[in-house]
């Protein structure tokens, strides 16, 4: 396996509600290894976002906490740091990217003197040095006359271009992990292809890792090296992107698969939907978190909830039609080892 970047071990948080605390996500571990992308696919309110400000910390200013588990970045664990050594990897080892470009930029200064502001912060620029390199980020991720652009204020680019700038600002400090939490649905179709693109070379040439939030499968499809994929605040499938799209085993993952357009097997057929909604936190059916919707549901899986199993070369399913095979054992570390 290759260098691992980020582990999270266990990890448990959530938020505190009239019910008591609700679990928001529940014991996930998962690996980021260097250079590679790991995409965290699910349907709105698997928990996804929360997982992301939690590696942040930000999660303790959303009003929820960590209850429990490791965030091992870079052999540091980030679950144990107090918010003022969080401030200096929040925006310089660890950078984010969010879904509207726009409410992450100030729509009062120019894009350039925000770039450049993250430059000087994070590597003590002078103002001229600063601004070139800010010139230099744009060029960088490809918006034409950049020198002509960095003058220029958010309203005055359109929102591929913002989000553009966005990722600039992410890069301004060289982040060696770029966690990006659905940076394209704001986005129109070909803007969201040359987006994504644009994130592919930039891992490539910058040998980043890159945490890639998403609901839809065909993106992660593109650029995923792997795929976690979260249901109701847990990871209940695990692989390389090779193996989830030929050999997808959980239940949850297969039904995703089946409702993209013009996926092998769903072309000229009528996509099929999941049945039922996700549950609300705190309110989590027992045994399997799937059983209600799952077209494969066995007694067992109303009582007992399942374990994870090896289905195939580095690859695990938390369910128990795979109740034949070995379960993923965990490893020294608390972390797995598949
Ligand atoms: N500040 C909060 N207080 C209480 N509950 C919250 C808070 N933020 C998120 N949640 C709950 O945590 C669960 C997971 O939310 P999260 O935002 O992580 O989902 P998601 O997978 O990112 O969904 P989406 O695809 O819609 O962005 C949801 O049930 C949500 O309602
Ligand atoms: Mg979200």
């Amino acid at each position: 396996m290759a260098e691992r970047l980020l582990e999270i071990e266990n990890l448990t948080t959530g938020f505190m509600t009239e019910k008591g605390f609700v679990k928001a996500t529940d014991n996930i571990s998962l690996t980021i290894e260097k250079g590679k992308t790991l995409c965290l696919v699910g349907e709105s309110g698997s928990g996804k976002s929360v997982t992301s400000l939690s590696i942040m910390r930000l999660i303790d200013y959303a009003g929820g906490s960590i209850l429990d588990g490791k965030i091992v970045f870079r052999g540091d664990d980030l679950a144990a740091k107090d918010q003022e050594e969080m401030r200096k990897i929040r925006g310089n080892k660890i950078a984010m990217i969010f879904q509207d470009p726009m409410s992450a930029l100030n729509p009062v200064f120019s894009v350039g003197d925000q770039i450049a502001e993250s430059l000087r912060l994070h590597q003590n620029k002078s103002e001229s040095e600063a601004w070139k390199e800010a010139v230099n980020l744009l060029r960088m991720v490809g918006i034409p006359a950049p020198e002509i652009r960095a003058k220029q204020y958010p309203h005055e680019l359109s929102g591929g271009m913002c989000q553009r700038v966005v990722i600039a600002v992410a890069l301004a400090c060289n982040p060696e992990l770029l966690i990006a939490d659905e940076p394209t649905t704001a986005l129109d179709v070909t803007v969201q292809a040359q987006i994504l693109d644009l994130l592919q070379k930039l891992k490539q040439e910058l040998g980043m890792s890159i945490l890639l939030i998403t609901h839809d499968m065909g993106v992660a499809a593109e650029m995923a090296d792997r795929i976690a994929v979260m249901y109701a605040g847990a990871i209940v499938e695990e692989g390389t992107v090779e193996e989830i799209f030929a050999n997808p085993s959980h239940p949850y993952t297969v039904g995703l698969l089946q409702s993209i357009p013009g996926f092998e097997g769903t072309r000229g057929k009528e996509l099929y939907t999941i049945k039922g909604t996700i549950p609300g936190l705190g309110n989590l059916p027992g045994g399997c978190r799937f059983h209600p919707r799952c077209p494969h549901v066995m007694d067992k899986c109303k009582t007992q909830e399942p374990l994870d199993f090896k289905v195939g070369n580095d690859h695990s399913a938390v369910c128990w039609l795979y109740e034949d095979k070995a379960p993923v054992v965990l490893g020294r570390n608390g972390g797995e080892t598949k």
